[in-house]
């Protein structure tokens, strides 16, 4: 039996909070909103990012820091924007040599920081592993069988993890390509955005075919560029994880997407989804580290217009389709 603190009460963390708590492990799950704690242990329920889902009565619930003192491993389930800033006020808290495991997707906004490093960096006591891949909450939580994958500079530390998360419904794989494996998982949101757009627009499944199939190859060429293995991107924290945000209803980036399709405007459909549209700043994020490690990434690039720049998903289309001609696998990865 493991102590597993889950910090951030949305979602994620509480369909993971749910889970491990079904398999033996002392679980506390932790926000630093007092009145969404409060509201959980009210329903035993989490209403509003979880619906349906009951909140078992071993699982501690606390808005209080010190529930990350002694526990083995410290799961990160926080919106990227708010790792760093979640970090900095655990800090006096945790313990040396605790096994932080962030289930956050997504690059630092500014710094374009894959999170392990914004991790690293705030808690550097700390050893780190990042759990990604194909795996909607509103699944795992009811234990609907899902593959996921967990990578760590350090491979003792991400078979501890392995050992402890992998049970008969949630089966983990270990990954040393931790920058493959955080890349994957924060640029196909963006993918997944956009896949939403064409969705939202009315076109049709050739159309979301071709941006996945095409976004995969971006996302390999800027992972190779800045150090990932080219495979990692052909497992479940790449394609795996691509194709279960681009199909899905559950995915919050897709149905913000489709509402852009639609017409409404970006901070609006925003709004409207309420809740972590990772995507959404992924998508500055991706286009930036693009230009600085001159990388072309056309479709990133229009998901960045017609987020940020207002430009029409029509026109954005347009200007993809007529691109200059090229060949399929001119990129050095499929060869
Ligand atoms: N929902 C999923 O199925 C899923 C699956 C895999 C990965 N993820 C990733 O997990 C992360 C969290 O997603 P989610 O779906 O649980 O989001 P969510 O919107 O459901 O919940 C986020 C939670 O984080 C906490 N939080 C929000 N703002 C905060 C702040 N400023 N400071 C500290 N804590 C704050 C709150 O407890 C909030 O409930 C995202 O990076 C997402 O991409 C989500």
């Amino acid at each position: 039996m493991s102590k597993i603190t889950v910090v951030g009460s949305g979602g994620w963390g509480t369909a993971i909070a749910v889970m491990t708590s079904k398999h033996g492990n002392e679980v506390t799950l932790f926000s630093v909103f007092e009145e969404e704690i409060e509201q959980i242990k009210k329903d035993r329920e989490n209403k509003k990012l979880l619906p349906g889902v009951a909140i078992p009565e071993n699982i501690m619930l606390t808005s209080d820091l010190s529930c990350v003192q002694s526990a083995d491993f410290i799961v990160l389930a926080v919106p990227s924007f708010a790792v760093r800033s979640t970090c900095k006020k655990l800090a006096p808290y945790i313990d040396k040599g605790a096994i932080i495991v962030n289930i956050a997707k997504g690059l630092e906004e500014d710094s374009l920081k894959r999170l392990s490093q914004v991790i690293e960096e705030e808690l550097p006591q700390c050893h780190i592993a990042i759990m990604s891949g194909p795996s909607h909450a509103e699944e795992v939580a009811r234990g609907i069988p899902t593959t996921n994958v967990v990578s760590s500079k350090d491979k003792d530390i991400a078979e501890k993890v392995q050992d402890c998360f992998m049970n008969d419904t949630f089966r983990l794989y270990t990954n040393d390509d931790l920058i493959g494996a955080e890349l994957g998982g924060s640029l196909k949101n963006v993918i997944a955005l956009a896949a939403g757009i064409v969705d939202g627009m009315g076109f049709g499944d050739n159309t979301k075919a071709a941006l996945m199939t095409r976004g995969i190859t971006e996302m390999v060429r800027l992972g190779v560029a800045i150090g990932a293995k080219s495979e990692t991107f052909a497992g479940l924290t790449g394609f795996g994880d691509l194709i279960v945000t681009c199909t899905s209803i559950h995915s919050r980036n897709r149905r913000c997407g489709i509402l852009i399709g639609k017409g409404m405007n970006v901070a609006d459909a925003l709004k409207e989804i309420g809740m972590t549209v990772e995507g959404y700043r992924t998508s500055k994020a991706a286009y930036t580290l693009a230009k600085k490690a001159n990388v072309e990434m056309p479709i990133m690039q229009k998901a960045y217009e017609v987020l940020y720049e207002n430009k029409n998903p029509k026109i954005a289309i347009a200007e993809l389709m007529t691109r200059t001609k090229k060949h399929e696998t001119e990129d050095l990865w499929i060869k």
